[in-house]
């Protein structure tokens, strides 16, 4: 007879905002319960909320009696799920300074290298080598002309960037002027703009976006109606540490946006929905989901063989009119509320449940 598996505790690791105040509490709260539902002990937590005897933790739990969030003395975690995205600030760095601290402890994910690390190391395997957009380091306005004369179109991002923000699309009109459109930094839209290289290129040092950003190769994603869009692949481990495709959906821009990201009002709909609109013909939209979660399986082992064990990965994944899929981006510490906006409970609810299923699995392997 199979032994009852031994309880742990998952800690869920955030930063706090400025003011005090978690993000992702919608999720988190989601996250506990479903945690409280397998039998296992959750909470969520900051580096900042561990006790100066470096034993306890002044942990955020989620009291479903009285309905809100309560404080409370916990013992450290067995195994951590992180949730927090990069920042360049001294919160960030306590975040590293934890992870270094208490290294034994079990971690579920973990982070990444920015987004030309991960070109260049994904750029060596070569069978998704095919799905990269050429991703160079952005120097100066010369290479962005080659890069437009060469692929028509051509981004500039941040390397560090997420959201959308500090996304700028280029590319020519028919009388040789440059084309500028996309988000600041703070992920306004920049009204569209037709400038020489040169104002081009000053237009992008303004906005911030001459230091640490791509340049890649553009994907043209507009729609007929003028939006842009690509979507969304969440790959996850399973309760017994395999990976497999939870689910994926399509994005649709806002008007006059390059990005497609929710947070800049962009709107989620069904892959399916969004596959056969493009792709109205014959077996050509499955071929295309079926290319899309190949290489997110192929993407993940890639990616795990270098940086270890982690727990799920969302790609941001591109579909020109030609049918090829490219990968735009890898998000580590993805959102799936997406899937709950297309309405697909049961993709959503497993989002939830796999990391905790998956903490489990690799609790009883290590233990
Ligand atoms: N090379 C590209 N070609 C076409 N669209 C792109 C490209 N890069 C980014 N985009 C658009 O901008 C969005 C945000 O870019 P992304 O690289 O995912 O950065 P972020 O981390 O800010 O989400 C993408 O989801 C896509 O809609
Ligand atoms: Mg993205």
């Amino acid at each position: 007879m199979k032994s009852a598996p031994r309880a742990f505790t998952l800690g869920v690791m955030a930063l706090y905002l400025n003011g005090g105040k978690l993000e992702e509490l919608s999720f988190f709260r989601s996250l506990l319960r479903e945690a409280a539902r397998q039998g296992i002990e959750a909470y969520v937590f900051t580096p900042e909320d561990v006790a100066d005897d470096k034993r306890r933790i002044y942990a955020h739990v989620y009291d479903e009696s009285r309905g809100g969030w309560r404080r409370r003395w916990m013992p450290f975690p067995d195994v951590v799920f992180d949730r927090c995205r990069y920042q360049n600030t001294p919160r960030f760095r306590k975040l590293r300074e934890f992870r270094a601290r208490y290294g034994d402890l079990l971690y579920v994910n973990r982070p990444l290298a920015n987004k030309s690390a991960i070109h260049t190391l994904l750029s060596k395997d070569k069978e998704i080598r095919p799905h990269l957009p050429e991703t160079v380091m952005y120097r100066g306005v010369k290479e962005l002309a080659d890069f437009v004369r060469k692929h028509g179109i051509a981004f500039v991002k941040p390397i560090n960037g997420t959201g959308g923000r500090g996304v700028v699309r280029i590319e020519r009109d028919g009388s040789g002027r440059y084309i500028v459109r996309g988000r600041d930094k703070r992920r306004r839209i920049i009204p569209k703009r037709r400038v020489g290289l040169e104002s081009a290129g000053r237009l992008l040092e303004r906005l911030g976006l001459n230091e640490n950003c791509l340049l890649q190769q553009g994907i043209e994603l507009t729609l007929p109606n003028g939006r842009v869009h690509d979507y969304r692949l969440l790959m996850q481990k399973t309760g017994d540490g395999r990976w497999d495709a939870t689910g994926c959906a399509g994005r649709v821009g806002a008007a006059r946006s390059v990005t497609s990201n929710l947070h800049g009002g962009g709107k989620a709909v069904s892959v399916d929905r969004l596959l056969k609109h493009t792709f109205p013909k014959g077996s050509q939209a499955e071929t295309v989901k079926a290319d899309m979660i190949a290489l997110g399986h192929r993407v993940v082992e890639r990616l795990e063989s270098h940086f270890r064990d982690m727990c799920e990965l969302a790609l941001d994944l591109a579909v020109d009119r030609a049918g090829r899929v490219w990968l735009l981006e890898i998000n580590p510490k993805p959102a799936r509320e997406v899937f709950r906006r297309i309405g697909e409970a049961e993709t959503y609810r497993r989002a939830i449940a796999r990391p905790v299923e998956y903490a489990r699995w690799l609790y009883e392997k290590e233990k």
